[in-house]
């Protein structure tokens, strides 16, 4: 156990020792609510040290309510009470107590034994896992996208007009017009494949701009033709939600590419005050829903289901054989200094 001042140390040898046995983490606090002590297991799951935990980046309470609750609680009574936790990397922890006692003399401090996961808890840290390894994911690939396309691209592009002047120089030399197409041909290819891995538009222009100019790259690859309709004031999301719903996007298309037998597919992008609205829409050969093992894996729906579960939202997916299939992806709307946050 840490404590905000060596005589408070020297005077709890057996608190300490306890405390640091148990896994759980364990916090003291005084009347204003201020972290004076602390064991080891708080400091692992926060990241902080026990000096940066002091300066008040932790905040007890329950419903809202100040720590005064605290003094009114028995032993067993800490249920309801939340300690809530900002770790170094700036996620937030809501950690339920286990059992709150006060501890001499009478009101002056409280001591709080945590519970480290509720099942809640399990799921929001599974959650967090999973948005942390898109995020790497998404990071990668816009470095691994922006790198071949500024520095490969334009290597290659300087290679395309070498060529131009010695075919100039050397009208008569066929070879250097078929080198001329194949590195004319490698540079669409590599344009192709950065774009694919992440789309700077996205990033620079928004979820729209990033769809529209997909839209066009679907066509000249499928020959289907994508439609989109913008509704509503356009604002810039969050990253996460533009991201999520780009790539449930770029799945409803991929799906309709391969399963729906179209020549057509419309795309909506719903705009509103506390909600954001994505339609993916074809009039094709549908499917049943419940049947989903019949032709493909499945997993593309699960996917894009689970990417609208961690901006908060969800994914509706209606099909009808022979009718058409209509994939709609719903995320209500905060709005915190001009950018919409997921709820
Ligand atoms: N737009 C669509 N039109 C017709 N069938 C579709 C459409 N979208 C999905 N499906 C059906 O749903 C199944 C599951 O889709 P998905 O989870 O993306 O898996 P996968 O794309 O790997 O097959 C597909 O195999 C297909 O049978
Ligand atoms: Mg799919």
């Amino acid at each position: 156990m840490y404590w905000k001042c060596q005589k408070e140390a020297g005077s709890n040898e057996l608190l300490n020792q306890i405390t640091e046995q148990i896994p759980n983490p364990v916090l003291v606090s005084n009347e204003a609510g201020w972290v004076i002590g602390a064991n080891g297991a708080v400091m692992r799951l926060t990241g902080w040290s026990f000096q940066e935990l002091t300066t008040g980046r932790m905040t007890v309470f329950r419903h809202n309510s100040p720590i005064d609750d605290w003094y009114n609680l028995g032993g067993d009574e800490g249920h309801g009470l939340e300690v809530c936790l900002e770790k170094q990397d700036g996620m937030r922890l809501k950690l339920p107590i286990e059992s709150v006692f006060t501890y001499r003399p009478p009101g002056q401090a409280v001591v709080a034994i945590l519970r480290e996961f509720s099942p809640q808890q399990e799921e929001y840290v599974q959650n967090l896992l999973t948005k942390y390894i898109i995020r790497a994911q998404e990071d990668e690939r816009k470095r691994v996208s922006r790198e071949l396309h500024d520095e490969l691209g334009q290597n290659i592009y300087s290679v395309l007009v070498g060529l131009q002047v010695l075919e100039k120089a050397m009208p008569e030399a066929v070879q250097i017009q078929n080198l001329q197409q194949m590195v004319a041909r490698s540079l669409a290819m590599l344009k192709n494949i950065a774009v694919e891995l992440r789309p700077s538009t996205l990033d620079d222009l928004g979820l729209a701009a990033a769809i529209r100019s997909f839209l066009k790259h679907f066509e000249q690859t499928y020959g289907i033709e994508g439609q989109l309709t913008v509704s509503g004031e356009q604002h810039r999301y969050e990253p996460e939600i533009e991201t999520a719903l780009y790539r449930i996007c770029q799945e409803a298309m991929l799906n309709v590419a391969k399963y729906a037998k179209v020549t057509e597919v419309q795309v909506f992008l719903q705009n509103y005050p506390d909600q954001l609205n994505l339609i993916v829409e074809d009039q094709g050969v549908g499917f049943d829903v419940g049947q989903l093992e019949i032709q493909g894996t499945g997993l593309g729906l699960y996917g894009m289901k689970e990417r609208a579960q961690l901006v908060g939202g969800k994914v509706e997916i209606v099909s009808q054989v022979n009718l058409g299939t209509r994939v709609q992806a719903t995320i209500p709307l905060t709005e915190k200094g001009g950018i919409w946050h997921a709820h």
